[in-house]
């Protein structure tokens, strides 16, 4: 049978440690956020344990620090390498330029879907420096400077979740809309 496979081997693989990883990431983490919810303290709103992992304080962390070093190699080699290899596959300001001129209908999704996937790799490094930012806030005291109060970090920090959550819905959609279950093959084995 042809080959369908369009992705490289290493951005399948990264694509999917990505993503498990992610997972686990942002379970540890909404663990975490229970012991003293961002938005309330200790009087706030808990995140339902379906979605959490580590089943209290401790396992929570023990989940978001273990993994963090993993998921840090895991985004940092991927970036490096798409921007080596496959820049080109990545948006850039002329997609913007044919989002607003562009007459093609399927030329404005491709760059709809381009600009969506390379937002995420951008929210997930904020993701990292900001959880950096609050890991070691002593040594890196310039990394959480940028971000102003502990408060406004912490919820900069937390906001990926769910901005990481609208746009993968996004993502998985567009690509499915542009080449259905084909596509998913070409990223996925
Ligand atoms: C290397 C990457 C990361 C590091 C070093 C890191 C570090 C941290 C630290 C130190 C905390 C505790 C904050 C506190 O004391 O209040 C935390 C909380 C949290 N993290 Fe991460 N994190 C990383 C990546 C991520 C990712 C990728 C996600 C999901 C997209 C995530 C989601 C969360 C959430 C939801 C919380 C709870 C927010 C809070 O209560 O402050 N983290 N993280
Ligand atoms: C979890 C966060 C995710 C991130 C950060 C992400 C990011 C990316 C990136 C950067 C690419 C381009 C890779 C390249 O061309 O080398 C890509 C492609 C793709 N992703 Fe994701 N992805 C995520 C989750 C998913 C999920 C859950 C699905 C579907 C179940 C999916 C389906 C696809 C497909 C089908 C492509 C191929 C698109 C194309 O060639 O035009 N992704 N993704």
């Amino acid at each position: 049978m042809e080959s369908q496979h369009h992705h490289p081997l290493w951005t399948r693989t990264l694509h999917a440690c990505n993503g498990a990883l992610l997972i686990g990431m942002a379970s540890s983490g909404l663990q975490i956020y229970n012991a003293n919810p961002v938005f309330g303290g200790r009087a706030g709103e808990p995140i339902p344990s379906l979605f959490t992992l580590g089943g209290w304080l401790a396992g929570g962390r023990w989940w978001h620090f273990g993994l963090m070093g993993v998921f840090a190699f895991v985004l940092g080699s991927w970036l490096l390498l798409l921007m080596q290899w496959r820049r080109q596959r990545l948006g850039r300001g002329g997609d913007l330029e044919t989002l607003s001129a562009s007459a093609n209908a399927k030329k404005r999704n491709y760059a709809i879907h381009k600009i969506l996937y390379t937002l995420m790799l951008v929210v997930l490094s904020l993701a990292l420096l900001t959880g950096l930012a609050m890991y070691k806030p002593a040594t890196l005291w310039w990394l959480s400077g940028w971000f102003g109060s502990w408060q406004q970090l912490r919820v900069l920090h937390f906001a990926t979740v769910p901005v990481m959550g609208v746009l993968v819905l996004g993502h998985v959609l567009l690509s499915l809309k542009l080449g259905g279950l084909r596509l998913l093959r070409t990223i996925s084995w």
